[in-house]
């Protein structure tokens, strides 16, 4: 396990479409292991794509509510209703924006095994997923704000 650099905006591998990853190896486990490990250092963040990390691969971590999760090949099968929320980055720091989300999905992904899974998630936890999804497909959350907080408001919390 180690913690790997945060790449931020700007770096060309955050805009890219990741590939889809085929091999379910040591690589593969290393990689999620570092990235939970350098996810949980930050404190504040609450998950972590692959492409964060420069590695431009369909792989992400979460860790919210006390539960880690991690992804490989996520799709969004389904999606419910809208919402919107502050939402912040690891790779644009010291930025917020509101972004409109669907209030619930359904992902499907694989393990680090290869193994597919099924998970439906709704609130905070469906907005990670949608947020860490985005970064697969080289989408940031600026990109889908309806707008970014001023320093004022994000002073007032
Ligand atoms: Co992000």
């Amino acid at each position: 396990m180690a913690i790997r650099n945060i790449v931020t905006e700007g770096e060309a591998v955050l805009g890219k479409k990741c590939r889809e990853v085929t091999e379910f190896n040591e690589r593969l486990a290393q990689l999620l292991d570092d990235m939970l490990d350098t996810l949980k250092h930050t404190e504040t963040g609450v998950g972590l794509a692959a492409p964060q990390v420069g590695m431009c691969k369909r792989a992400l971590v979460i860790s919210y509510d006390e539960k880690d999760y991690e992804m490989v090949n996520p799709e969004i099968t389904a999606k419910r209703g809208k919402v919107e929320g502050t939402e912040g980055c690891l790779s644009c720091p010291e930025q917020y924006g509101i972004v409109p989300r669907a209030e619930a999905v359904t992902v499907e992904y694989q393990d680090r095994f290869g193994a597919r899974k099924r998970l439906k998630a709704d609130g905070y936890l469906a907005r990670i997923i949608q947020h860490e999804a985005d970064h697969l497909d080289g989408i940031l959350f600026k990109d889908r704000a309806t707008r970014m907080l001023s320093p004022e408001e994000m002073a007032n919390g």
